[in-house]
């Protein structure tokens, strides 16, 4: 059966593996990814960076069930994180952290100069993870989210980069 996101209170397992997604994950990464909040990207985003040369999707994996995902972009000079995401039930578990160190492999195995990303300047959980694994804030982008459920203001994007040697 495809994941619904993921039981509450299922608490993580080491032995979960990371696995790089291909289009036929589609159906699972769009339901964990309707399983959370507020959207990251859009149905037709995800289906695209699943089909494109220049994405890789990683997941958490739990058999057919997909527990997290993140999605990273490859540029010309840098790599950007487009999205990663906990199932709700399962965050707080270093689920989010493994993921990373998987995109930062990614990255690196690019030979990029950078791992660039934009987080809500609200999203402390978000931002305390990157900083964690040795993102900087490099600036501040005025208004560029929408605003969240229940706002009328737009929101700040905090542009932070990890730097490769
Ligand atoms: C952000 C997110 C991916 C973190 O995933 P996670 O699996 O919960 O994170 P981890 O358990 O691996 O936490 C790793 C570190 O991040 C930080 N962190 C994560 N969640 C936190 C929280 N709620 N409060 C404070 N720090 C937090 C801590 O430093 C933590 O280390 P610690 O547990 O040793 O203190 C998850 O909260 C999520 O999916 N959020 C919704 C989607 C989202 O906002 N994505 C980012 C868009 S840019």
């Amino acid at each position: 059966m495809l994941n619904q996101g993921a039981e509450p209170g299922k608490v993580s397992e080491p032995s979960w593996p990371i696995i790089e997604l291909a289009f036929s994950h589609v159906d699972a990464l769009l339901a964990l990814e309707s399983s959370g909040v507020s959207r990251l990207m859009s149905p037709q985003l995800l289906a695209d960076a699943l089909s494109s040369e220049q994405h890789r999707v990683l997941a958490v994996a739990d058999g057919d069930d997909l527990l997290a995902y993140a999605v990273v972009a490859r540029q010309p000079f840098d790599a950007e994180l487009e999205a990663i995401m906990v199932a709700p039930a399962l965050r707080r578990n270093g689920l989010g952290a493994r993921l990373m160190k998987a995109v930062i492999e990614t990255a690196q195995a690019w030979k990029v100069e950078h791992l660039l990303l934009e987080v809500r300047a609200s999203n402390d959980s978000a931002i305390a993870l990157y900083r964690s694994l040795g993102f900087q804030q490099d600036g501040v982008r005025k208004g560029y989210y929408p605003p969240q459920k229940g706002q009328s203001i737009r929101e700040d994007a905090c542009l932070m980069s990890l730097a490769f040697q």
